[in-house]
C-alpha cells in the first residue's frame, strides 16, 4: 500500500455519530483548534440518535465547522499538509459526510488523506493528553457504543482483551437516565444526580465480576433498574432518585474499574488510561486516578472535551496512521462496522 509523509498542518474531521467535529493539529502533534457541534438538542425530542437526521445535520454543518476550526487555528486551506477523517465504525450516512468532505478538501489541494478508525481516535485522546505516557498501557474505552479493554503496545499495536457482551456502558447509563426521567442522552445528568445520593442505598448486580475473563455485561443492571423503579410509587421515585442514581452509577463504575485494574495487573503494563464519553463520569475518573496510582500505575485521564467524540483525538491518532497519497483515496469507503486494529485503505 502506498503511504506518504507530510508536514505542516493537518485538518481532522469526525462525524461518526451525532457530533460534527473538526480540528487542526501540526505534524508535530500540537493541537491548534478543536470545534464540536453537538446534535443533542436535535435528537432529544426522539429520545435517541435518528441516523437520517444526523446525516442531514452533518451535511449542513460540515463546512461551517471546518471554517471555524481553521479560523481558530489562524490557518487557511493553503496551510494544510494533510487531511484526516474518521472512516468507521459509526453510522454509515454520518460517516459518509465526513469522508466525502475530507476527500473533497484533500483532493482540491492535492493533499494526502489519512483514514482513521474511530476506536483508534479514542486511544489517540490518551496520548494527546499525556504524550510521554509509557507503553504498554491498558486502555478502557467506554462510550455510547463501545466498552472495551485494550492493551496498547505502541501508537499502532492494539490488542482487544475484553469487551461488553451486550449493552455498552454508555447505553446502560443512558437507559437508566431515561427511566429516571433525566432526558437524553442522560449519562451526564445521571452522574450529576448521583453526586447527591447514597451509593449504598440500593444493591445492583455486577455481572461477570467473578468470571475468569475480562468481558463485561450491563443488561442485568439495566433490567434491575427497570424493576426497582417499576415497584416504586411516583412519589418514591422522586424522593429516592438521587440514591437510586448513586447506587446504579456505583455498580456500573465498579464493574469497569475492577476489570480495568485486574487486566492491568495481569498484563503487567506500565499504565492505565480511560477514554470515550463515559470516561467523563466523575466517579469513574476519581476511582481510576486514586486506585490506579495506589497500585503504582501511570494514570491518564483525558479532559472532558477529549472524552466525548471530538476531532482532536482523530488528529492525534492520525499522526500514526497511513497517509494515502493524492489522488488514490477517491474510492476510499466509509465502513460502519470497523473493528479495533482494522485499517482501511483506498480500493479496500
Ligand atoms: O464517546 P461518545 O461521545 O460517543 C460515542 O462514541 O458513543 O459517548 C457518549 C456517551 C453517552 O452514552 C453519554 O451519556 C455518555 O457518553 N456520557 C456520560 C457522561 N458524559 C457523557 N456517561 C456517564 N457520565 C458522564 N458524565
Ligand atoms: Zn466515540
Amino acid at each position: 500500500m502506498a503511504r506518504v509523509s507530510w508536514s505542516g498542518m493537518m485538518l481532522a474531521l469526525e462525524t461518526s455519530c451525532d457530533d460534527t467535529c473538526a480540528a487542526v493539529m501540526t505534524s508535530e502533534g500540537h493541537l491548534l483548534s478543536s470545534v464540536i457541534h453537538s446534535q443533542d438538542v436535535i435528537h432529544k425530542k426522539y429520545g435517541g440518535v435518528v441516523p437520517e437526521v444526523a446525516s442531514r445535520a452533518h451535511a449542513e454543518r460540515a463546512t461551517v465547522v471546518v471554517r471555524e476550526a481553521l479560523e481558530e487555528a489562524d490557518a487557511g486551506i493553503a496551510d494544510l499538509g494533510a487531511v484526516a477523517v474518521t472512516v468507521g465504525p459509526g453510522l454509515i450516512g454520518a460517516l459518509l459526510i465526513g469522508v466525502n468532505t475530507g476527500k473533497a478538501i484533500a483532493w482540491a489541494r492535492r493533499l494526502p488523506l489519512i483514514p482513521v478508525n474511530h476506536l483508534h481516535g479514542h486511544l489517540g485522546s490518551m496520548w494527546l493528553t499525556d504524550p510521554d505516557a509509557p507503553f504498554p498501557f491498558l486502555a478502557l474505552v467506554v462510550s455510547g457504543g463501545h466498552t472495551m479493554l485494550v492493551r496498547v503496545d505502541s501508537h499502532r499495536d492494539f490488542t482487544l482483551l475484553g469487551q461488553t457482551l451486550d449493552d455498552a456502558a454508555g447505553e446502560a447509563m443512558d437507559k437508566a437516565a431515561r427511566l429516571l426521567g433525566l432526558g437524553y442522552p442522560g449519562g451526564k445528568e445521571l452522574d450529576q444526580l448521583a453526586e447527591h445520593g447514597d451509593p449504598t442505598a440500593y444493591s445492583f448486580p455486577i455481572a461477570l465480576r467473578a468470571a475468569d475473563n475480562l468481558n463485561l455485561s450491563f443488561s442485568g443492571v439495566k433490567t434491575a433498574m427497570y424493576y426497582l423503579l417499576r415497584d416504586m410509587s411516583p412519589e418514591e421515585r422522586i424522593e429516592h432518585a438521587a440514591d437510586v442514581a448513586a447506587s446504579y452509577r456505583a455498580a456500573v463504575v465498579e464493574a469497569l474499574v475492577s476489570k480495568l485494574l485486574r487486566a492491568a495487573v495481569s498484563e503487567r503494563v506500565a499504565g492505565i488510561a480511560i477514554g470515550g464519553g463515559v470516561a467523563a463520569n466523575s466517579l469513574l475518573r476519581q476511582r481510576v486516578q486514586t486506585e490506579g496510582r495506589a497500585k503504582g500505575f501511570h494514570v491518564v485521564v483525558p479532559s472532558f472535551e477529549l472524552c466525548t467524540d471530538n476531532a482532536a483525538m482523530i488528529a492525534s491518532a492520525a499522526l500514526y496512521e497511513d497517509a494515502l497519497p493524492y489522488p488514490t483515496y477517491l474510492d476510499l469507503e466509509a465502513t460502519a462496522s470497523l473493528t479495533l486494529g482494522q485499517r482501511v485503505s483506498a480500493g479496500a
